[in-house]
């Protein structure tokens, strides 16, 4: 079986790439620079394959003898589009690490195609969504009438470089929810809550994270809500976006925050050992009916590394269906159990109060 990373040598694809060969998948490395993947194939002495993504027939070629591609390319805006065409024309399976709700409804779109092309597409194997979607599936077992889904993530870190860049060209969309059945947009910060992960009450805020997608085809709850905890000085600058967001979004400025972005390192292998993300979700029902689950893991870096070559190894064992999928969809809720360090689920039946505290500035 034959696996293809793409965007190998990015902070996050080399970690994955790693982790990869260290669990004997022999992968492909690829990209579209010709010295950074020069520079890792020496390093790693694996094969690598040089291929930029503008034209489908060199990327239809290059993926003609590959059995999964695991794109680590981000903004996934600009990479996932083409990485699944390629699969769909070549067969070859497709998974990503995206977080992006317009990537993942994109690919989701797709649906049909891959399944007559007998080809899985699974995106968003990493942090965002492997834990959110296992405890939503979790939380839907528990309580099948639920209508209503919160899900939220402690992990606040200084994130990788890619990461902010991904950040930064979605910042003009604002926020996201999913309003019977249908994705809404909503201003950016559009609900704080308290929220107790397992470390006390600490301040969330809503945020367009792919779990909005991904949690809703897993489980077909019509209603789902994203939370992440962020420090004071982040919030603020949050809420600042609603009013800066027709300027941020001018690309001369989109310019000078990317070159911003590429000054900082991503997390040190010492701040991954050490980290953790905690990860809660609440589910009810029309009829006031809630509990809450939780889940403790190790850093979202670690989790995210993890969590991308176990879907890649799963989908190439051939243990999920063709189509579009989710990653508890095609491996269950406790699917999220088998990855190294998490803990889980803690269940609630009745539990404390956790509502909105600050209906922020509609
Ligand atoms: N869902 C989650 O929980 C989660 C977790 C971690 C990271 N991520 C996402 O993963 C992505 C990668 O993060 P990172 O820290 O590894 O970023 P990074 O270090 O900047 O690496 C990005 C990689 O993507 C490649 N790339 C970007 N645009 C491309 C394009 N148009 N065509 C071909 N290659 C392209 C880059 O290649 P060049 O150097 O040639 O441009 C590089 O190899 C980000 O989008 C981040 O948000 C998601």
């Amino acid at each position: 079986m034959t696996v293809l990373i793409y965007g190998s040598y990015g902070f996050v694809g080399s970690l994955i790439a790693e982790e990869a060969i260290e669990r004997g998948l022999d992968p492909i490395l690829a990209g579209r620079d010709r010295e950074k993947l020069r520079e890792q194939v020496d390093d790693l002495e694996q094969p690598g394959r040089r291929f930029a993504l503008e034209d489908p027939r060199i990327v239809a070629e290059a993926l003609a003898d590959v059995d999964c591609v695991l794109n680590c390319a981000g903004p996934f805006s600009n990479t996932a589009d083409p990485l699944v065409q390629g699969c769909l024309e070549s067969g070859a399976d497709y998974v990503d690490i995206t977080g992006e709700i317009p990537v993942i409804e994109s690919i989701r779109g797709r649906d049909a195609e891959a399944d007559d092309a007998g080809v899985t597409l699974l995106p968003s194997a990493a942090l965002s969504t492997v834990p959110m979607d296992c405890l939503a599936a979790h939380l839907a077992d528990r309580l099948p009438e639920a209508t209503t889904l919160a899900l939220g993530v402690d992990s606040f870190r200084v994130p990788s470089v890619g990461t902010v860049r991904t950040v930064i060209e979605g910042a003009d969309d604002g926020g996201a929810i999913r309003r019977g059945g249908e994705l809404e947009d909503v201003p950016t910060v559009w609900r704080t809550r308290e929220i107790d992960f397992g470390r006390g009450a600490r301040p969330a805020i809503t945020m367009p994270m792919g779990d909005v997608s991904v949690a809703h085809y897993t489980t077909g709850i019509p209603n789902v809500e994203m939370y992440a905890v962020m420090p004071e000085p982040a919030r603020t600058a949050l809420k600042l976006h609603r009013v800066l967001a027709p300027i941020l979004s001018a690309s001369p400025v989109q310019l000078t925050l990317k070159l911003l972005a590429g000054i900082r390192e991503g997390p040190s292998k010492r701040a991954r050992e050490r980290g953790s993300a905690y990860i809660w979700g609440e589910a009810s029902t029309d009829g006031d009916e809630t509990i809450v689950s939780r889940l403790r893991t190790p850093d979202p870096y670690v989790v995210t590394t993890d969590a991308a070559v176990t879907v890649t190894e799963r989908v190439l064992a051939g243990d999920a269906a063709d189509g579009f999928q989710t990653p508890a969809g095609a491996f269950g809720p406790e699917f999220v159990l088998d990855l190294e360090g998490v803990k889980g689920f803690f269940d609630e039946s009745t539990p404390e109060a956790s509502s909105p505290v600050n209906p922020l500035l509609r």
